[in-house]
């Protein structure tokens, strides 16, 4: 059930380049579901709305995030040290919908590798598909995902790592491999786009984590959304998982 809960920063570093990995300790136990999401609240007065970021690794009392900078509230966030005090609403969301035993490709780019390390972490039998601008990046998903995953496959934009282009270029070939039960998918909305048009055109289920601004992050506000075959959605109560035949991209 999802609740506040008084955290504090545990680790708060730059993983790479743009890119902070943020660990937050807290009393009272959280479970949550991988694809589930966090609504934190910045420690400053000039921020009123919370922040949502996915959740990356959880072992029920330390919570492990990803952050790019983007805007005020992330740059702010970066400077914010070891120690202080944050809240956060959680788990949020409705998480990947994965049973026991089904073979498991995971498809991220960039940042949206993040919530997809829970999904590694939680489930058997997973494959992962990263792409990253570069090989640093590509570096700091590779080491993440290590051990968590049977088979990587990486892809850079540059071509410093991995293959040359973006996942949506290597992915026929990782799907002609291994039959997959499910593909996961996290990052832009194109790359997740062009993902979603591979994977079902191999009749093969795929599961998309879309995002929208967000203000309440708790169903009450409209502003997060999103426009589906089966109507108007909200991103944070009905998703931020969609099976991706419902999205209209
Ligand atoms: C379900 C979900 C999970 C997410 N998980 C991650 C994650 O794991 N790592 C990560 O780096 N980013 C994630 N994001 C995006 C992240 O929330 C935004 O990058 C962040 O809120 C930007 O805040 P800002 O103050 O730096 O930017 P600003 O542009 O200054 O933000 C202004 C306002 O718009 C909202 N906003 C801006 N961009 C987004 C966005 N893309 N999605 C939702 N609200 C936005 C902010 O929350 C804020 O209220 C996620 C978004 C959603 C919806
Ligand atoms: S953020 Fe308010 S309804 Fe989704």
């Amino acid at each position: 059930m999802k609740k506040i809960f008084e955290a504090h920063i545990i680790s708060n570093e730059c993983a790479v380049d743009d890119v902070y990995k943020l660990t937050v300790g807290f009393d009272g136990r959280l479970e949550a579901r991988p694809g589930q999401f966090v609504q934190l609240r910045l420690p400053s007065n000039e921020f009123t709305l919370r922040r949502p970021l996915g959740i990356a690794a959880l072992d029920g009392v330390r919570l492990t995030m990803f952050y790019r900078l983007i805007g005020r509230g992330t740059k702010f966030l970066a400077t914010v040290g070891s120690g202080t005090k944050i809240d956060l609403i959680a788990p949020l969301g409705n998480g990947f919908n994965v049973s026991d035993g089904e073979k498991i490709l995971l498809v991220g780019g960039g940042v949206g590798l993040a919530p997809l390390l829970f999904s590694a972490r939680s489930f058997n039998d997973v494959d992962v598909l990263i792409g990253g601008k570069t090989a640093s990046e590509a570096e700091l998903w590779s080491r993440e995902f290590n051990g968590a995953v049977d088979e990587m496959f990486i892809t850079t934009d540059d071509g410093s790592a991995g293959v040359k282009g973006f996942v949506s270029d290597l992915l026929p070939e990782v799907l002609s491999k291994k039959n997959y039960d499910a593909v996961l998918v996290c990052g832009p909305p194109i790359m997740m786009k062009n993902v979603a048009a591979l994977v079902l055109e191999k009749n093969i289920r795929c599961e998309v984590s879309m995002e929208g601004r967000m203000a309440c992050g708790l169903g009450a506000c409209l502003s997060c959304s999103l426009e589906t075959v089966d109507g108007r959605r909200k991103v944070c109560k009905d998703g931020p998982i969609f099976d991706a035949r419902k999205i209209i991209w």
